[in-house]
C-alpha cells in the first residue's frame, strides 16, 4: 500500500490550547507520518498544553493515529499571539503580563524562535488554527466596530502574517499552508456572530490570493471548511450538540465529522499527493454545504 510519508518534514502547527480541538488532531496526524511538529500557542495557554503534553492522564489523548508507534511529542512548544506582527505591536501593558514578559511572542517572535531551536531548518507546512473573536455571542448587527477589527485580525490576518513571516523558510521546497474555514464564509450563519462570517470570508479570499503571490515559490495556500464540532472555540458559539445533529441528519453523509476527518484532509493538502493543488477551499462536512437549506 503507498503510504503518506512526511518524514523529515518541519511543521508550524498553531492553535493548539488543549487536546479537543483540530490543531491537537492535526499535529498528531502530521507527526505520525513522520514530521517533525513545532507547536506555536497562544502564550495564556502555554501551562496548560504543556501539562496535557505531560501528565499520565493525558497520555491516551497524546496516541499518535494510524498505527504509528509512540505519543505526540512536540519538537519545541513556542508562544505566540498571532494578533501581534513583530514585539512593537505589543502592548506596553499587555508586555507586563505572564506569558508576554518572558518572551518575544509575536509572530516575529515565534519564527525566530524556530529558527533558534531547529538550527534554522526549512519549513514544509504551516497550520492555521487560529480563530476568535470577544463577541462570538453577539449577532452581525449588534458586533461593534472593534470586535469585528479583533475578530479580522487574529482570525484573518494572521493568515497573511505568518505565511509573509514563515516564507523565507518555506520557498522552493514545495511547501503547504492549511488554514480552517467555516460555512457561514459563504452562507448566512445568524449564531455565528461577532464578526467571524465576515473573518471567515476574508480568510477565503485571501488564502486564493495568497496562493497567487507564495505560487512562484512553489508554496500552496489551501483551506479545509470544516462542518461544526464541538471544540472548546466553537462551544462559546451557543449549543454545540443541537448544531452538530441537525448538521448531521442533514448532511448527504448523515454523520458529524470529527477532528480526525480533518487531520486526514490536512495530510492529504501537506503531501506531494495534493502537489497541484492550491487556492482551494476543501469542504469535510460529510457533504453539508452542498445542501439546500428547503430540501
Ligand atoms: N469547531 C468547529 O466547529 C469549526 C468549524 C469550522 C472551522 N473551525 C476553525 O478551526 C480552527 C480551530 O478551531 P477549533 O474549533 O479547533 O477550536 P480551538 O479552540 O481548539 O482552536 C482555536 C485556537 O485559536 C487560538 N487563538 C485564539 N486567539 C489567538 C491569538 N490571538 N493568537 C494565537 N492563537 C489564538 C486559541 O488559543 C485556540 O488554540 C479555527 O480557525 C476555527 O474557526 C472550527
Amino acid at each position: 500500500m503507498m503510504k503518506l510519508d512526511l518524514t523529515g518534514k518541519n511543521a508550524f502547527v498553531t492553535g493548539v490550547a488543549d487536546d479537543g480541538g483540530f490543531g491537537w488532531a492535526i499535529a498528531k496526524s502530521l507527526q505520525a507520518a513522520g514530521a517533525n511538529v513545532y507547536l506555536a500557542s497562544h502564550p495564556r495557554v502555554l501551562g496548560i498544553v504543556k501539562r496535557i503534553l505531560e501528565r499520565d492522564k493525558n497520555a491516551e489523548s497524546r496516541k499518535l493515529p494510524y498505527g504509528a508507534e509512540g505519543e505526540l511529542a512536540p519538537k519545541a512548544l513556542i508562544g505566540c499571539d498571532v494578533e501581534f506582527d513583530t514585539a512593537e505591536d505589543i502592548p506596553a501593558e499587555r508586555r507586563e503580563v505572564k506569558g508576554y514578559r518572558e518572551e518575544d511572542v509575536s509572530i516575529a517572535g515565534a519564527f525566530a524562535k524556530y529558527a533558534e531551536l531547529s538550527g534554522n531548518a526549512p519549513l514544509d507546512i504551516l497550520i492555521h488554527a487560529v480563530a476568535f473573536s470577544p463577541e462570538i455571542q453577539k449577532s452581525h448587527l449588534e458586533t461593534s466596530r472593534a470586535a469585528y477589527l479583533l475578530a479580522h485580525s487574529v482570525s484573518s490576518y494572521s493568515l497573511i502574517a505568518m505565511t509573509r513571516a514563515a516564507l523565507p523558510y518555506m520557498a522552493d521546497r514545495d511547501a503547504s499552508v492549511v488554514g480552517l474555514s467555516y460555512l457561514a464564509a459563504n452562507r448566512v450563519t445568524p449564531g455565528y456572530g461577532g464578526g467571524m462570517a465576515a473573518a471567515k470570508a476574508s480568510l477565503e479570499c485571501d488564502s486564493r490570493t495568497l496562493a497567487w503571490f507564495v505560487g512562484e515559490k512553489g508554496v500552496r495556500v489551501n483551506l479545509i471548511s470544516a462542518g461544526p464540532f464541538p471544540s472548546r472555540a466553537a462551544r462559546s458559539i451557543g449549543d454545540m450538540d443541537e448544531m452538530v445533529s441537525a448538521t448531521a441528519a442533514q448532511s448527504p453523509l448523515r454523520r458529524p465529522i470529527s477532528a480526525e476527518d480533518v487531520a486526514d484532509a490536512t495530510l492529504f493538502l501537506c503531501s506531494d499527493l495534493s502537489r497541484n493543488i492550491t487556492g482551494e477551499v476543501l469542504y469535510v462536512d460529510a457533504g453539508f454545504h452542498a445542501m439546500s437549506p428547503a430540501f
